[in-house]
């Protein structure tokens, strides 16, 4: 059986019917100060919980429907958008490791399984047996196989794994990265560096864009250098505010990212490596 988050919904649906599984039916109930009420009705035998949480309201979900299904025989969690996990550690005294205190709120389960998680050393805070990253480079690659010969470039150092992944699946593409410094929320800087892109195509590839800034700014440079059509990438679209209008604007060809967050670029499902990902553990 399959429980669906709200923020979940299509992927859920794509991964009933690649696991020949029913989508359970969840109840809702919002009160008048606010407060939510989740009721699964009919728990039985071995339930898959597919919520990404890309708000506060998503993470108080997941932990009521993990709640609900407490009669499960098994719970595997799936979060496929782990939110607040750039928040995984203490960057300045005092600071909340939000990831941390978000991940052990959890209850103990069989697995827990996230897509590209921005820190895969998050998964140790689960309380359950077994808790394993899913990599969608290689789905994201495939949407993408009819870009001849990019440049596969990733927008800094810590994104280059993402490039890398992506570059090997496109058919052992070239790979290289770029150097950010944030300034804050919305805006990065990069720094200059000389790319072999003049009338070549390029694919920057991050594991999410969130306000644009950072891939804007990678297409611009990469435009500036004579590149010919620059694609975005990701796998998490969280596409805060204007993200799409400022990419476009950048001059982005075509941005494709996943179904972990249902958005109108979320055209690359996970499903498939979420049902490979729990069949290793059953
Ligand atoms: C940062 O560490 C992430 O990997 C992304 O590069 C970042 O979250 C993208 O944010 P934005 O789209 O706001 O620049």
């Amino acid at each position: 059986m399959i429980v669906a988050g709200s923020r979940s919904q299509a992927l859920a649906a794509r991964l009933s019917r690649v696991l020949d599984e029913p989508l359970a039916e969840v109840e809702k109930t919002e009160f008048p100060d606010g407060e939510r009420l989740v009721r699964v009705p009919d728990v039985a035998g071995s339930v898959t919980v597919v919520a990404s949480t890309p708000t506060d309201s998503s993470w108080i979900e997941l932990l009521q429907i993990l709640d609900a299904c407490r009669g499960a025989d098994t719970v595997d969690v799936v979060i496929p958008y782990m939110g607040y996990s750039r928040q995984d550690q203490e960057f300045e005294e005092g600071e909340a490791v939000s990831a941390r205190a978000l991940s052990q709120a959890l209850p103990d389960v069989d697995t827990v399984t996230t897509v590209n998680v921005h820190e895969p050393a998050v998964l140790e805070w689960f309380d359950s047996e077994e808790a394993r990253d899913v990599d969608a480079c290689g789905a994201l690659a495939r949407e993408l196989r009819d870009v001849d010969d990019p440049l596969v470039l990733a927008p800094d150092e810590s994104a280059s794994s993402y490039a890398e992944s992506f570059a090997a699946a496109h058919g052992d593409a070239d790979f290289d990265h770029l150097v950010k410094h944030r300034v804050d929320g919305d805006d990065v800087e990069m720094e200059t560096k000389e790319l072999a892109v003049d009338g070549r195509d390029v694919v920057v590839v991050d594991d999410m864009i969130s306000t644009g800034g950072t891939v804007s700014e990678a297409v611009d440079i990469l435009l500036r250098q004579g590149a010919e059509d620059v694609y975005a990438a990701c796998i998490h679209p969280v596409l805060a505010g204007d993200a799409v209008v400022r990419l476009h604007r950048a001059g982005v060809e075509r941005i494709v990212a996943t179904d972990t967050l249902e958005s109108a670029v979320s055209e690359v499902s996970v499903a498939e490596e979420i049902a490979d990902s729990l069949r290793r553990s059953r």
